[in-house]
Parts: C-alpha cells; sequence; structure tokens
C-alpha cells in the first residue's frame, strides 16, 4: 500500500495487514472508504451497528456486496472500531473473495469525520476519485455507487446522491413553537456515497476543522462545493431499530422474488390466412393434405388445397414474410398442380430460417362437403407432421349461405401462432 502523503501527521491508527503486501496490478483510479466504526447508539444493539445481524449476515458484509459489485476496481477501505479491526478484515475478506489485495481495513475515531480521516490516510496513489460511504447503508446498490464516481469524474465537483424531501419542514424556535414552514423544494435529504476528486477532500481533510456529520459539509467548509445527483431510496440510511427491521423486510422480498420458479415467455406473433377454391368435378380433391376419392375436387393452379393454402398464408404471414402468392407465385409452372403439402414443407422451411418457431395452427374448413369429422384427426395428424407443432381443425357450413351455401366451393381460414426465437426472452414469475 501506498498511503497518501498529503495528509498531515496523525496518531499511527491500527492498520491490518492487507489480503497481500502486493498492490494490484492494475492500480485503481478509484477508492471507496466504507465507514463502519460507528457505535451506533440509536439502533441500541449490543454491537456496534456495523456488525448488527441483518438477515444472517453483518451489515458491513451486506453494504459491502454492493461495493465488490461495482463493475470498475476500486481500492476498499473500511473503518473499523479499534477493538473489531480483525473482525472487519475477516468480513470484508470475505466479501473481496479474489479481490482481497484491493481491501484494507484501519481503525477509526470518534467522531465520523475522525473515521473517513482514517481511511483517507490509507489512499494509493493511483487514486483520482474518493467516495466515502456509510457501511449503515447496507442495501445501496452498486449502481449508486458507481454513479457517484462517474459524475465526479464528468463533472471534477463533488458528488452527493440526494432525494427530495416529501414531508413538510416547519422551523421552530426553543420552545418548539413553529415560526414558519420551510420552503422544501430547496432542500434535499442527502445520502452516500459522497464522492469528491482526490485533491479536494484530501485538503479539506488536511485542514479539518469543526466536526461535520457529512464529507460535503468538511468540503463546503473549505470552498469546495458539491452538486446533488438523484439519490436511491434503497440507500437508506440504518438508524434505528425500525430500520433494521425494514431492511429485514426488503431482503426477505428480495430473496423470495430470487427463488421463484420462472419461466421463459418467448416474444409471440400470431398470422392469418384465408384461401377459397371453387368446386371442379374433372379434378380430384384434395383437401387438408388428405385425398378425398370420390368427392369433387377443387379448380385452382395448385390442387386448390384451401385449408393448406390458408396454412401457408398464416405462417407466413406471422413471420411477417408475405403471403403465399408472392412466395411461390401463382404462375410459376413449377406448383403445376402440386399438392399442399409442397406449399407447406417450402412455408415452414422459410419460416424456420427467418428465425421462427411455430408454436402451434388452427384451420377451419367452411363448406358443404366433404363430411370433414370422420377424416379429422387423420387430417390433424398430417398437417401437424407437416408443420412440426400442433394443428387443430375443425369444419363448418354456413347454413345454405353464400357461395359455400350453395355448394359452389370450399373456404378455409387459419391462424398461426409462431415464436420468435431471435428476439430476447423475458423471464417472468410463475403465477
Ligand atoms: N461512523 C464511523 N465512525 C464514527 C461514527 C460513525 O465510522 N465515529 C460511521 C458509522 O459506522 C456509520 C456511518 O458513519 O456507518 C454513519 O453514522 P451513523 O449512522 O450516525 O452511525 P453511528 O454513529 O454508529 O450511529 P449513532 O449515531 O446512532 O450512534
Ligand atoms: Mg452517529
Amino acid at each position: 500500500m501506498n498511503p497518501a502523503s498529503e495528509l498531515p501527521s496523525e496518531p499511527e491508527p491500527t492498520v491490518a495487514e492487507p489480503g497481500s503486501p502486493a498492490v494490484p496490478d492494475s492500480a485503481p483510479a478509484r477508492a471507496i472508504i466504507v465507514v463502519a466504526a460507528g457505535s451506533g447508539q440509536r439502533l441500541g444493539a449490543e454491537r456496534p451497528k456495523a456488525f448488527v445481524e441483518l438477515a444472517g449476515r453483518s451489515i458491513l458484509e451486506h453494504c459491502l456486496d454492493g461495493v465488490f459489485g461495482m463493475h470498475e476496481a476500486a481500492q476498499v477501505i473500511v473503518v473499523a472500531p479499534a477493538a473489531l479491526v480483525p473482525e472487519a478484515e475477516e468480513i470484508a475478506f470475505r466479501a473481496a473473495g479474489a479481490a482481497r489485495d484491493y481491501v484494507s481495513v484501519v481503525s477509526g475515531g470518534a467522531t465520523r469525520q475522525e473515521s473517513v480521516h482514517a481511511g483517507l490516510g490509507l489512499l494509493l496513489d493511483s487514486v483520482r476519485t474518493v467516495l466515502v460511504h456509510d457501511a449503515a447503508r447496507a442495501l445501496a446498490t452498486s449502481d449508486h455507487l458507481e454513479r457517484v464516481a462517474e459524475i465526479v469524474e464528468q463533472t471534477g465537483e463533488g458528488v452527493v446522491p440526494g432525494l427530495a424531501v416529501a414531508d413538510t419542514i416547519k422551523s421552530v424556535d426553543a420552545g418548539d413553537t413553529i415560526t414558519g414552514t420551510v420552503d422544501r423544494s430547496a432542500l434535499r435529504a442527502v445520502q452516500t456515497p459522497q464522492g469528491f476528486p482526490r485533491e479536494q477532500i484530501l485538503a479539506a481533510y488536511a485542514a479539518g476543522g469543526d466536526d461535520h456529520t457529512d464529507d460535503a459539509a468538511l468540503c463546503a467548509a473549505h470552498g469546495f462545493s458539491s452538486i446533488v445527483v438523484a439519490g436511491d431510496p434503497l440507500a437508506f440510511k440504518i438508524t434505528t431499530p425500525w430500520d433494521l427491521q425494514r431492511a429485514e423486510r426488503l431482503l426477505a422480498e428480495r430473496a423470495a422474488a430470487a427463488l421463484a420458479p420462472t419461466r421463459t415467455v418467448p416474444a409471440l406473433r400470431s398470422g392469418l390466412g384465408i384461401d377459397v377454391h371453387a368446386f371442379d368435378d374433372d379434378q380430384p380433391l384434395w383437401l387438408a393434405g388428405l385425398h378425398w376419392p370420390g368427392e369433387p375436387g377443387l379448380s385452382g393452379h395448385s390442387d386448390g388445397d384451401a385449408v393448406a393454402h390458408a396454412i401457408v398464408d398464416a405462417v407466413l404471414s406471422a413471420a411477417g414474410l408475405g403471403d403465399i402468392g408472392g412466395m411461390f407465385g401463382t404462375d410459376d409452372p413449377r406448383f403445376d398442380g402440386a399438392h399442399g403439402s409442397v406449399f407447406l414443407e417450402a412455408a415452414v422451411e422459410r419460416v424456420r430460417e427467418a428465425g421462427y418457431r411455430i408454436e402451434s395452427v388452427t384451420a377451419q374448413v367452411v363448406g358443404n362437403r366433404p363430411r370433414f369429422s370422420p377424416r379429422r384427426a387423420e387430417a390433424e395428424e398430417l398437417l401437424s407432421a407437416l408443420v412440426g407443432a400442433p394443428v387443430s381443425l375443425s369444419a363448418t357450413t354456413t347454413d345454405g349461405l353464400g357461395f359455400t351455401g350453395r355448394g359452389e366451393g370450399v373456404a378455409a381460414i387459419a391462424t398461426a401462432l409462431l415464436a420468435d426465437i431471435r428476439a430476447s426472452s423475458s423471464t417472468r414469475p410463475v403465477v
């Protein structure tokens, strides 16, 4: 470690040995000082606050989850009560895992300001941006921490996350009599981490002065202004027993959500197709992929299989590939008299190539004949095999109305459901 030399000499703090004497290969440009040396009087627990158990682990360890989840490497300096430096070291190294060389633990002081000061004494020379973070903000996310560092680097200013104040704020006199209502639009409830360019925070702490409860106040006292950026409600500080139970609940909800079974819901697209062919007594009947001996056939360039053609249009339209005429051309001699299965196989192939999986198809035959129900199962089996997905068929008449009612021909309507297997599918909890 290569401590900062800019600070005035202070009584030597107790410094735990880092995980290894080696400075990490690529020296970090950021540092985060996690202050955990407070006693936690308002929490009133038996142990100093950062070492109090929260959902089976210490508050400090939860806080370090956020720290070690940051994308960019940072020097991590944990400031602990003198008597608990070894325990803090154990917690910090466990949280750091493979990143333990980035970690140091040092004993803090009687005030938060003194604790931060002790942490600053360990800054590596490579560090340009310093974040100071309360261990008591156990649920602050990695994104929240990282955002503050990024804005410091973009602006060159001190950065403090803050939330608008929701309550009406009153000013009172010594006897608690209200003296006025404060304009809350000009107020922010600030959080940590508070981030600063290295030189600013070192200069402010080197100058020292009155005790301040946050770093931005000390920096401001020495002429370094800070900006407030959006805070995160999750970065609340555990101060009272009520806060501790709230953090417990939030973690329990998070754990339950992580355990909830999920299923992948693909991006779905539906398609529709209709086809009509007139009867032609001179042709054999091919319908729904089957030959129907003894029945009048259907006229058409192909075999006139209205069901197969409607299904082709349904799957093509679901995939955004146009329709049967556009794909095969009604005048193409290659399809002269071709069976519906030829078009169907070709359309299924094109749809697959375009990145879709056919989930299901439904078709309905509209006409007086043939009597469909005796061969419905046979037709479903054949078409399902061709499509590679369940195909359901049904048939109806039109009560003597229209061209189908007059027995002039057959109509078929089909729908298809396709899964877009290229689109990122969403994972949703099963409800
Ligand atoms: N802190 C510190 N050294 C101190 C005082 C506070 O490192 N001498 C740290 C705390 O551990 C905490 C953060 O500063 O993570 C914010 O302080 P606060 O919430 O006030 O914690 P405590 O001082 O521990 O609590 P209390 O004020 O209720 O005693
Ligand atoms: Mg305090």
